[in-house]
């Protein structure tokens, strides 16, 4: 499996270790059974669900988000054990921006809980759309290094739309963050079909790697035209709160936790694995909640 997963052994003993409740840890087993190929002396096929990038790379189809980390929700150390908890459960992509929390707490935090596990994580964070303009771009993306305690991204995001016209601008930028290895790849955020078409038009446009957009049970209308375009250009998409998002009602469900419970499964598990089942979607549940965190990671092998 590549290196943004666990294969089947470092999974089953992380379950062991950090000591996941029955639901999640029947997923866990049956992930481990289907990854048997019995007497073909061949390498287990990995059957954690994953979402493949143009450029190749895939992660799991779980990741986790961390808007709201490190502003109190929790003790500071409870939600860092809750993202490594994640990270050793699979939910290998980070999901964090510039502007999470006040001085870049979000990212601050993320750094702190990633710390020792770089190599395990695909690293996600986001500029603001009024840091594109000079030098901006290069400036956002020192300090977001420097808060995440690492020398590169894995993906670099815009976090909003600008303006047709600064387009070209900013992926040149991005371009030149990818040459100088700082960044792996880059993408976009909250753009409509309209505006993916305009990022295609520009030089380099079609390099981009993903536009991370709301998508959940409840708001599902990118169904209706940006789903469809982004599957027509090979592109897969970040969902962003796929709970439905802070006070969300969809972990509290009455359909959804019935519909789980046949299946040892919570609410919220059954709300992220329609998120992703078309394989082309990558979810970010937050939380701070390492006993969540398990929930979601289950989800990796439904
Ligand atoms: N690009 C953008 O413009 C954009 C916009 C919004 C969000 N995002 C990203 O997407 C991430 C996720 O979105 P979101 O934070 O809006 O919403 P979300 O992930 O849909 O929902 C988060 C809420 O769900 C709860 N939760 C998580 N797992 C649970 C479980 N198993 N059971 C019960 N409750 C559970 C969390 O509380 P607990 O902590 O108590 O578990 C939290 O209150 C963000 O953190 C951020 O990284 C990006």
């Amino acid at each position: 499996m590549d290196k943004h997963g666990l294969n089947r052994r470092q999974f089953s003993a992380r379950c062991a270790a950090l000591g996941v409740s029955l639901p999640v840890s029947s997923a866990m087993l049956a992930l481990e059974a289907a990854a048997q190929v019995p007497g073909t002396g061949e390498a287990p096929k990995p059957r954690v669900r994953t979402v493949k990038f143009p450029d190749g790379t895939s992660v799991p189809a779980i990741g986790q988000g961390s808007w709201h980390l490190g502003q109190g929700k929790r003790p500071r150390r409870i939600e860092e054990e809750a993202m490594r908890t994640g990270i050793a459960l699979g939910m290998t992509v980070i999901d964090t921006s510039e502007n999470y929390g006040h001085d870049g707490e979000s990212e601050l935090s993320v750094g702190r809980a990633i710390e020792g596990l770089r190599d395990r994580v695909f690293l996600v964070t986001k500029v603001e759309p009024e840091h594109t303009s000079g030098d901006g771009i290069a400036r956002a993306c020192r300090a977001s290094l420097a808060r995440l305690r690492t020398d590169y991204l894995d993906l670099y995001l815009l976090h909003a739309p600008v303006a047709a016209s600064r387009l070209s601008g900013v992926v040149a930028k991005f371009e030149s963050l990818r040459a100088a290895g700082k960044i792996r790849s880059w993408g976009v955020s909250n753009f409509t079909v309209d505006q993916m078409e305009a990022l295609f038009r520009v030089p380099d446009g079609h390099r981009c790697a993903t536009n991370q957009v709301l998508y959940n049970l409840k708001r599902a209308e990118m169904e209706q035209d940006l789903l469809p375009w982004c599957e027509q250009h090979n592109m897969p998409v970040m969902a962003y709160s796929p709970l439905g998002g802070a006070n969300s009602s969809l972990v509290r469900d009455p359909k959804l936790a019935e519909i789980g419970s046949k299946f040892g499964h919570s609410a919220a598990a059954v709300a992220l694995a329609w998120v992703i089942r078309s394989g082309k979607v990558i979810a970010i549940p937050e939380s701070g909640s390492p006993a969540h965190v398990k929930e979601n990671a289950a989800v990796l092998a439904i």
